[in-house]
């Protein structure tokens, strides 16, 4: 409109233009007509054009709000696992007992693994570890495989301390076996134990689980021991907690019988205590290897194992 009018063309701007072809008289008249014109369409285009740019603004304020009342979101903090939390207090417990840790390798070999337990090749319990063994040339100590339990850090750890005495370990790790349901992991945690000195008896064993249990589940926790059967232990137990998920009623992660198995024990064997380069003459001790993701279970009142390493936030952010 702006061009229409007033443009060097315009309606308005011709008109000035041709002021001179008329008649003298007339020209005062219509030359005033033409300019008050001329301002008054200038000043009605300044509006208009300030009422569209006014429009436009308004229009942009309300599509971008923001409205500064609403809360913000708290930024997720992180925390230590369930499994982890727990080995943690399992190790704070052993070290005030004046246990060392002792880690050792994930993939071992058949001589740590089985032989120096007292497990030779064909026994029985080789099959029943049911174990994952690596595609791999087998080494001067037997072919690799996934570790089955935190037991071969025994024989390491022993060899390490080269007959000094008292020796005295934790071990907390990863281990392997080909298991996979509601109780079983393919892949789980232990921590084996391991107490070496002159004159220890069971009672010690008996003494530093009872500890632990009632440390980690309070003093009211019922512990049973069973007679058991393990080639690196002799005599061998296996421990029982109450079932907290149930409260001893029965359930499926006790399988109804009221109580949990969370550890294998026992004194070790003298051929073990040999591997290790201990005279058992001289010395005795016991051994203990317990199942970090049972007691977590039992602590966290949670009835699937694999709940632990589905990795499902909804859950993890529960402890
Ligand atoms: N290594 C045994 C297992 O994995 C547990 C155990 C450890 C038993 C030490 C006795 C002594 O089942």
């Amino acid at each position: 409109m702006r061009v229409q009018y007033l443009g060097r063309k315009g309606v308005i701007t011709s008109a000035l233009r041709v002021l001179g072809q008329l008649p003298a008289e007339e020209r005062p008249a219509q030359g005033a007509l033409a300019n008050q014109l001329r301002t008054e369409i200038g000043q009605a285009l300044e509006e208009a054009r300030g009422a569209l740019a006014r429009r436009t603004l308004d229009r942009r304020l309300v599509e971008e709000t923001i409205d500064i009342t609403l809360p913000g979101y708290p930024p997720t903090i992180g925390h230590p696992h369930p499994l982890i939390i727990l080995r943690n207090d399992i190790e704070d417990i052993f070290a005030a007992m004046g246990f060392t840790m002792s880690l050792g390798p994930e993939i071992e070999d058949e001589w740590h693994n089985f032989e120096a337990l007292n497990i030779p090749p064909g026994h029985p319990a080789r099959e029943m570890q049911d174990s994952f063994y690596i595609d791999a040339a087998p080494t001067g100590t037997g072919r690799l495989l996934l570790r089955t339990q935190m037991s071969p850090v025994q024989i390491r750890f022993m060899r390490a301390q080269a007959g000094r005495l008292p020796v005295r370990m934790v071990a907390p790790g990863r281990v392997y076996r080909r298991d996979d349901d509601a109780t079983h992991s393919p892949m789980f945690h232990q921590c084996e134990g391991l107490l070496v000195d002159h004159g220890i008896s069971f009672a010690h064993l008996k003494g530093v689980l009872s500890a632990l249990a009632h440390r980690l589940f309070g003093p009211s926790t019922r512990i049973r021991f069973r007679p058991s059967y393990f080639p690196f232990t002799e005599p061998s137990v296996e421990v029982d907690v109450g079932c907290t998920l149930c409260n001893g009623h029965g359930c499926r992660t006790c399988k109804q019988s009221g109580w949990v198995e969370v550890l294998g024990a026992g004194m070790v064997h003298p051929r073990v205590l040999e591997a290790g380069g201990y005279d058992p003459e001289e010395v005795s001790g016991f051994a203990f290897g317990l199942g970090i993701d049972r007691l977590a279970m039992l602590r966290y009142q949670v009835d699937d194992i694999r709940a632990f390493y589905e990795g499902d936030m909804r859950c993890s952010e529960q402890f």
